[in-house]
């Protein structure tokens, strides 16, 4: 391993590396800050750069903390630990902004200040690892597991979880993941096991019987897609004054303490007679959505959100809405030649596919609310969006998730 000293950082990038050139290579830093001095060990060369580690620092940012979680460093999972959080976020608005004007060639001139809530304790999810019956996460870059007792990012009521998915770890053979989510409301668990070998669904009730508390109130068993599941297959969640049903195959926000706060962001203001909203999910946004449209027709082309989102609409009596499952291109070329007033777009880290962006300058939506948790490719989308005529009026960072390198924003445009 090459060791480097004196590496001065330049900024932070996207990731949560520190940026450093020398001799006219660039590096990326794990855990270094802007200004710092340190020294480094470089653990990858690539052609156009280096990946190094902050071993020495010898110089330490004002930003600088001491990381809370003691796994820090070792575990994966988050990347800005040892950053203050006022400073993450002035961090991630920059990397924001460099980003769009990079990739999309966009100058942003209105920031509406950041959404942030509490810095730990925040997430409702979470997918475990497994390797030989030990339980915790991936090293960065790495398949390598680290036992983790405690998560500092997680509620506290999955971690009091933890010992029992332990014992279950140990008991079923070539467990791979277990994935988590835990309702705030109904104080309930539904869990995915990701297999390598099948298991007998009544060896599997039995241990999940013996091992997991009553408050697992569903299991679903997967080896390359779902294969069976016990007990329910969904749970229910309140965002003040809607009841929503979400089923374990079903996106959901990680984030629970900004659920509300974000969907008011999210949701323009005024009046709008015709919405379309593509990326529905189980309809976290649609039902707010419908109150300040004449008609909402809502796409995903996940089945089981999709149920979700017409039985959230039912069970809520919210009615000038229709949901359908088709993917998000189809949605689009469907409506094409109609009146849209609003368009409401929140697609996974890909973005919008292919063409997406040039089938929305055919439909000309009036106002285009584009929700992103990947900044490059919300950056390449809007490029095109903003080029075909509309016109960014406001962008907003919301901080679905502290400690680690993510970035959520909501973009608000506007046909010019
Ligand atoms: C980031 S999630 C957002 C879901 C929902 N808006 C929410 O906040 O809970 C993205 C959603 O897009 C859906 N999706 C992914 N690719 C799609 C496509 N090509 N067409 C339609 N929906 C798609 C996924 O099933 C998922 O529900």
């Amino acid at each position: 391993m090459t060791s480097l000293k004196n590496l001065y950082i330049k900024k932070l990038l996207y990731g949560g590396y520190g940026f450093a050139q020398l001799e006219g290579k660039s590096l990326m830093v794990d855990y270094a800050l802007p200004g710092e001095l340190v020294e480094a060990e470089v653990y990858r060369e690539k052609k156009d750069y280096s990946l190094a580690k902050a071993t020495n620092i010898l110089l330490p940012s004002s930003s600088r903390r001491e990381a809370p979680c003691p796994y820090y460093g070792a575990c994966g999972g988050c990347q800005l630990q040892h950053m203050e959080y006022g400073a993450q976020l002035k961090a991630k608005e920059e990397m924001l902004l460099e980003t769009l004007e990079r990739i999309g060639k966009l100058e942003v001139r209105n920031l509406e200040s950041p959404l942030q809530g509490n810095e730990f304790g925040y997430r409702i999810k979470a997918q475990f690892k497994v390797f030989g019956g030990r339980l915790g996460f991936f090293e960065r870059r790495s398949h390598k597991l680290v036992d983790v007792e405690e998560c500092l990012l997680l509620h506290p009521s999955l971690n009091r979880l933890i010992p029992s998915l332990r014992e279950l770890a140990k008991g079923i053979k070539n467990l791979r993941e277990v994935h988590v989510l835990y309702s705030p409301h109904e104080g309930e668990f539904l869990l995915k096991l990701f297999c390598d070998e099948d298991i007998r669904k009544e060896k599997l009730r039995k241990l999940i019987e013996r091992l997991l508390p009553e408050k697992v109130v569903g299991v679903g068993f997967y080896r390359e897609g779902k294969v069976y599941s016990l007990g329910r297959n969904f749970t229910f969640l309140s965002i003040s004054p809607y009841k929503y049903r979400v089923s374990m195959d079903s996106f959901l926000q990680v984030n629970y303490l900004l659920w509300e706060r974000f969907i008011e962001c999210a949701v323009p203001e005024g009046k709008y007679e015709r919405t379309l909203e593509l990326h529905c999910g189980i309809g976290f946004f649609s039902l707010f959505l419908a109150r300040t449209s004449g008609f909402l027709t809502a796409y995903d082309n996940n089945r089981p959100a999709l149920r979700d989102a017409e039985y959230n609409a039912r069970i809520n009596a919210v009615g000038n809405v229709s949901f359908e499952c088709r993917i998000s291109s189809e949605a689009l070329k469907k409506h094409a030649g109609e009146v849209i007033d609003l368009l409401f777009l929140d697609p996974p880290r890909s973005g919008l596919s292919g063409g997406e962006a040039s089938l929305i300058l055919k439909n000309k939506p009036k106002v285009v609310v584009y929700v992103s948790c990947e900044p490059t490719t919300l950056a390449r989308d809007l490029k095109v969006l903003v080029k075909g005529g509309y016109k960014l009026v406001s962008l907003r960072l919301v901080d679905n998730f502290p400690n680690t390198y993510h970035i959520e924003t909501i973009a608000q445009l506007r046909l010019e």
